[in-house]
């Protein structure tokens, strides 16, 4: 594997690989010493066009976690703003010589037009590409289910979850990525959105698409609910009448999260809109993985990098 473009990249096997891979450096990351020696020598390069905190930041970690060097380029307060292209720019850092290049993008296949470009030589890896894919926010999330509902233990995948993604799906790339690599490791994924959020189709990507979230509620006990960022800053149109009529009808409100099993996870990806999307109560109770999402992040993003960047020579266990 040489980018990591889309969750379609991955295979069952290969996504699992990675899950058990993100597994050994949650290890890491306990340990007093913290670094593995794997990609000393490497140079990966955070190219930021959107704003980021989480993905950024845990890229970054990462890296240095494997002994690479890290350059975080931020098209704010760049060249950009006097008009350098993404071709001019990719080559200036190629030049630097940059083996990996997390891409953050507005434009959607962004990362795929980067690796198709014949610009750089090294990896690209898809942070998110505007409305599109956000494939490591999908592995730190399935790397989260199963170490909550299944095991920690190699090999195993999210066989017979079911999980519902709820909100904003016509925005969200962490939406679409995650019902394909979720499907891929054997769940079952319900789509839950207003009707002017939601894709046009009964079933996306496999996944069925439903308009009531009390009623899905009611009908499903889901292992784990993603609650999605309503994504504001997309929004070209008036796609609900009010925040407070969205919090009402699709929001994970007190009443619904006290209406929830016990058992089931709350997920939200981050950033979160408090009182829109998601309350209090559920955002900060015992029930939600939002922080260790945040934590499983540097794990993934770890064993994403070492995937891409370390050579079979290097890959020996440490
Ligand atoms: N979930 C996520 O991508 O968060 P950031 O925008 O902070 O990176």
């Amino acid at each position: 594997m040489k980018h990591l473009l889309s969750a379609t990249d991955l295979a069952r096997g290969a996504a699992i690989e990675i899950l058990d891979l993100a597994e050994t450096m949650t290890g890491v990351n306990a340990r007093d010493i913290k670094k593995l020696p794997t990609l000393r020598g490497k140079t990966v390069v955070n190219l930021f066009y959107e704003d980021s905190t989480r993905t950024r930041i845990s890229f970054e970690l990462a890296a240095k976690r494997l002994s690479a060097d890290v350059i975080n380029f931020a098209a704010k307060g760049s060249s950009v703003s006097k008009g350098e292209s993404l071709k001019d720019t990719v080559q200036t850092l190629q030049a630097l010589g940059a083996d990996a290049i997390v891409i953050r993008h507005p434009g959607s296949g962004a990362a795929k037009k980067l690796a198709d470009s014949g610009w750089i030589d090294g990896s690209v890896v898809n942070a998110g590409d505007g409305t599109h894919e956000h494939p490591t926010q999908a592995l730190l999330d399935a790397f989260t289910i199963r170490q909550k509902l299944v095991s920690s233990a190699p090999g195993k995948g999210l066989d017979g979850l079911h999980i519902a993604i709820v909100g904003d799906i016509l925005h969200s790339r962490v939406a679409r990525s995650n019902v394909i690599l979720l499907q891929t490791l054997g769940a079952r994924v319900t789509l839950i959105a207003p009707p002017t959020l939601a894709p046009n189709a009964k079933v996306f990507m496999g996944a069925p698409v439903l308009y009531s979230l009390d009623e899905a509620l009611m009908a499903e006990r889901f292992d784990a609910v993603i609650m999605l960022r309503v994504q504001l800053e997309r929004m070209k149109a008036s796609y609900f009448p009010s925040e407070r009529e969205y919090a009402r009808q699709w929001g994970l409100t007190v009443e619904r999260f006290e209406a929830l099993s016990p058992e089931t996870l709350v997920m939200h990806p981050g950033p979160m809109n408090r009182g829109l999307e998601i309350c209090d109560s559920a955002a900060d109770s015992a029930q939600s993985t939002v922080l260790a999402q945040v934590s499983n992040g540097l794990s993934i993003r770890m064993a994403v990098l070492y995937r891409l960047l370390s050579s079979d020579k290097d890959n020996d266990g440490q």
